[in-house]
């Protein structure tokens, strides 16, 4: 479908699954690829990420997949260039590929989402994951559960309940457990804590082991959820911290390695239809 198009991958921040998902999937259709990173581009004698996608523009790149640590950041290489951008996650803010493949993956194993209740659990307030989820799921007729430390999850979230009583935040997770349809644990992200960004919180408001005590899944956590209800995780994990290894290695209730697989078809799509109208 995308034979003869040339996809620029500019990955501005560090990144396993999405970027190789998104080069399989535009692979998979055909095209050809362009990756960029920080290190080794101009971005690191100072052009601008704006400049840099123009000058590949200008080179003939038909579509850009955008990674970078400023919320926005697509966005702007959007207001710019004349051709599609998705963004694969900008700073704290969104991270919707990742969205659409949590929903295709729940939607896997739980079927309809409506009236399910999905608890999102860990460093929400750094987390662009937590937020793009949280649209999916609430788009899909879903309950949200925001879970963690006030540190992590203010009370402030509860804006998003912009459809009253679809989307909580609670400190408690173990007497959220037995209330929910699915759990997807998210990773402490440590290296936003300096809080440049803006927004504070991030992994160094956090002592990794009172964190693993009221927040780490464990095996007798994993007892007292749904036996119906999955175990989620966007990846990297901090293996012991927020995810034991036997809870995330175990093949019934574990759906980390499935929505890998799910974001290379995700991808796909969002490709097709970014690309298939232009010529
Ligand atoms: C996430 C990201 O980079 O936002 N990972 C991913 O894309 N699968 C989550 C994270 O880094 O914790």
């Amino acid at each position: 479908m995308l034979a003869g198009r040339n996809v620029a991958n500019l990955f501005f921040e560090d990144s396993t699954r999405t970027r190789c998902s998104f080069t399989l999937a535009a692979r998979r259709l055909g095209a050809d690829v362009i990756d960029l990173t920080s290190a080794g581009s101009s971005v690191s004698k100072g052009e601008t990420i704006v400049d840099t996608a123009l000058n590949l523009q200008a080179m003939g790149v038909d579509a850009f997949v955008v990674r970078c640590a400023a919320a926005g950041g697509a966005h702007l290489i959007a207001k710019s260039v004349k051709v599609p951008v998705i963004n694969a996650g900008d700073g704290r803010h969104e991270h919707p590929t990742q969205g659409l493949l949590d929903v295709l993956t729940l939607r896997q194993s739980l079927g309809d989402l409506s009236g399910r209740t999905v608890g999102i659990v860990g460093d929400i307030v750094s987390s662009r994951v937590a937020r793009s989820a949280l649209f999916a799921i609430t788009s899909l007729g879903g309950h949200v559960v925001l879970i963690g430390p006030p540190t992590l999850v203010p009370r402030s979230f509860e804006r998003f309940d912009t459809s009253p009583g679809t989307v909580r935040v609670s400190h408690d997770l173990d007497a959220e457990l037995p209330k929910l349809d699915a759990i997807m644990m998210l990773r402490v992200q440590f290296e936003r804590s300096g809080g440049g960004g803006g927004g504070g919180g991030g992994g160094g408001a956090i002592i990794s082991g009172d964190y693993r005590e009221h927040y780490g899944l464990n095996q007798a956590r994993l007892n007292r959820l749904p036996l119906h209800a999955p175990v989620l995780h966007p990846g990297p994990v901090n293996r012991g911290l927020e995810l034991d290894s036997d809870v995330m290695d175990d093949p019934q209730r574990s759906l980390i390695l499935p929505q890998v697989a799910n974001g290379v078809a995700v991808r796909m799509a969002a490709l097709r239809i970014m690309m298939a109208n232009r010529a």
